[in-house]
């Protein structure tokens, strides 16, 4: 291989991969894909210039290449870091990392209100994912919310500053996919706050994709605002040949009733790309086309990621690669094989054929039966 197309081995958590030059780390970990991949609040692949906000995506690297073994003393946003070769970096496998994740979690948590029972978001809200899978239990933040003046961006899309953690996505998207960008983030620091000089004036045609990148419930879809519950709706994949945009997205239905249409998003939540281009999609197709006639439907969709989405819908549920095992090198004690630590969980024990309630005396009565056999 020439010198040109050498790839670059990396090492996250004790997996070992080959990554072509200026491959970020968080994008080497996602190669590898499960526990072994950093959660990402800002960083949105199809947005140029995301990523190095909300350093959720912190790592260690403790050996920085194999010309330069030498660790990097400070955490890094992996997002924003790209792999050497022979580069060595923790993730799970770090307390600091942890502990530092477990900071910024309560960081983010500091101003945002815990609205999750009346908020749109709830079920796919990427803040709920982290603060549950990374957090603390409780917060140690004793002084009052902030709070905001309230912006009416126009008919389709709702603002709720409270819960905006300034990830910028928003404003890349409208940056990078609509013609005229006509919101940002207003003032600085803890009083920085996205909103528009002229209220309702969030009507571009693309305007409406940035309900899809914001990872938390502050701009959600008013045509669907409190109709429903995302876990009670039924997400389908549909076309419709639509001159403005690709035309193909979810429908997130109840009964025949369309409720919501959204992008297409892939496993890491991010807007999937058909034929090279990212299938952003236009406000007809998002907001005005609502019959189910309005489509062709290409069936049931794939929930590549845990979430209460997929809750009674099998088929669409598509559990991703594991890789907890690999990382520690033992299985976890919390996915134990249940038989072999409860004699009630003896799976010869057909439960449908025994008469009566199951009793601890059925188990035992069959494990002396066993015994004697043997
Ligand atoms: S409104 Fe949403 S997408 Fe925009 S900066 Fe806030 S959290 Fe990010
Ligand atoms: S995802 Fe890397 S800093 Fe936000």
């Amino acid at each position: 291989m020439s010198e040109e197309n050498k790839l670059f081995k990396v090492t996250i958590d004790n997996i070992t991969i080959e990554v072509p030059p200026g491959t970020s780390i968080l994008h080497a970990a996602r190669m590898i894909g499960g526990h072994v991949t950093p959660p990402a609040m800002c960083f949105y692949t199809p947005l140029k210039e995301s990523g190095g906000k909300c350093r959720t995506c912190l790592v260690e690297v403790s050996k920085g290449s194999e010309r330069d073994p030498r660790p990097m003393p400070k955490l890094v946003a992996s997002c924003r870091t790209t792999v050497m070769d022979g580069m060595e970096v923790k993730n799970v496998t770090s307390q600091r990392v942890l502990d530092a994740r477990k900071g910024v979690v309560e960081f983010l948590l500091i101003n945002h209100p815990i609205d999750c029972p009346i908020c749109d978001q709830a079920g796919e809200c990427d803040l709920q994912d982290l603060s549950y899978g990374h957090g603390n239990e409780a917060s140690r933040y004793e002084f009052k919310k902030r709070i905001f003046v309230k912006h009416d961006l126009g008919k389709y899309i709702q603002l709720h500053m409270t819960r905006c953690i300034m990830c910028y996505r928003c404003v890349f998207t409208a940056d990078q996919v609509t013609n005229k960008r006509q919101h940002g983030v207003l003032f600085r620091g803890e009083v920085s706050e996205i909103a528009t000089y002229i209220e309702k004036s969030l009507e571009n045609d693309f305007i409406g994709n940035i309900i899809d990148v914001c990872p938390v419930g502050a701009l959600t879809d008013k045509t669907f605002r409190f109709k429903n519950r995302v876990w009670f709706t039924k997400p389908e994949d549909a076309h419709r040949d639509c001159p403005t945009c690709c035309g193909k997205v979810t429908l997130w239905r109840r009964g025949n009733q369309v409720l919501r249409v959204t992008t297409r998003k892939d496993q890491w939540g991010e807007v999937q790309s058909f034929y090279g281009e990212t299938g952003w999609i236009c406000n007809e197709c998002r907001f005005e086309k609502k019959d189910v006639n309005d489509w062709v439907i290409e069936g049931l969709s794939t929930i590549p990621r845990y979430s209460v989405k997929g809750a009674n819908k099998y088929k669409a549920l598509e559990v991703p690669h594991e890789t907890v095992g690999e990382v520690i090198g033992r299985k976890p004690k919390l996915m134990m094989d249940i038989h072999t630590v409860s004699d009630v969980n003896n799976p010869s024990i057909d439960l449908s054929k025994i008469q009566g309630p199951a009793t601890s005396d059925v188990f035992n009565k069959k494990q002396i039966e066993d015994k004697k056999e043997n």
